[in-house]
């Protein structure tokens, strides 16, 4: 009576539900990107070279929403800094997959824009690239 339930346990046991964030995917897919942000260490070394649109994105997991220094935010994300919104990998997943969305949720006001109208759809992706974004502290 149990036993065919076994192979069917094993199956689910062998098959995660979730994939693994891959930052190496990340990095690769930050080609996609680089038209808009570079990658800036502090001692100078670019990491990513690319355009200034956006701000650098060094070290963003962890630290303050629109807190690059030298950036001109959009009024939007700077209500969500002003809330004290501190980036964490939930929070880039969810911002890169519809940023305006994320600022009018982050900010609690249906009117707030996003300077940024560029979007990563797939959640899969936006987890490789949060996952990468993160190994840049
Ligand atoms: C067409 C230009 C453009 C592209 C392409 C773009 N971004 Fe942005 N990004 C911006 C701008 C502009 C902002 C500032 C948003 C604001 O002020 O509202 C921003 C902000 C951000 C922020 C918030 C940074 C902070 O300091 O708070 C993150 C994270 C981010 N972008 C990640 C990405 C990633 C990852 C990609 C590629 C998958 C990407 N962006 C592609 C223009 C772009």
């Amino acid at each position: 009576m149990f036993k065919p339930l076994l192979p069917i346990l094993a199956l689910t046991l062998a098959a995660p539900a979730f994939a693994d964030p891959d930052a190496s995917e990340g990095e690769a897919n930050f080609k996609k990107c680089k038209s808009c942000h570079s990658i800036i260490a502090p001692d100078g070394t670019e990491i990513q070279k690319g355009g200034k649109t956006g701000p650098n994105l060094w070290g963003v997991v962890g630290r303050a929403v629109g807190s690059a220094p030298d950036f001109k935010y959009g009024d939007g994300i700077l209500a969500a800094n002003a809330k004290g919104v501190v980036w964490d990998e939930a929070q880039i997943v969810t911002y890169l997959a519809d940023p305006a969305a994320w600022v009018k949720a982050a900010t609690g006001n249906a009117a707030a824009k996003s300077k940024m109208t560029f979007k990563l759809p797939k959640t899969e992706d936006a987890e490789d690239m949060a996952a990468y974004l993160a190994t840049l502290k």
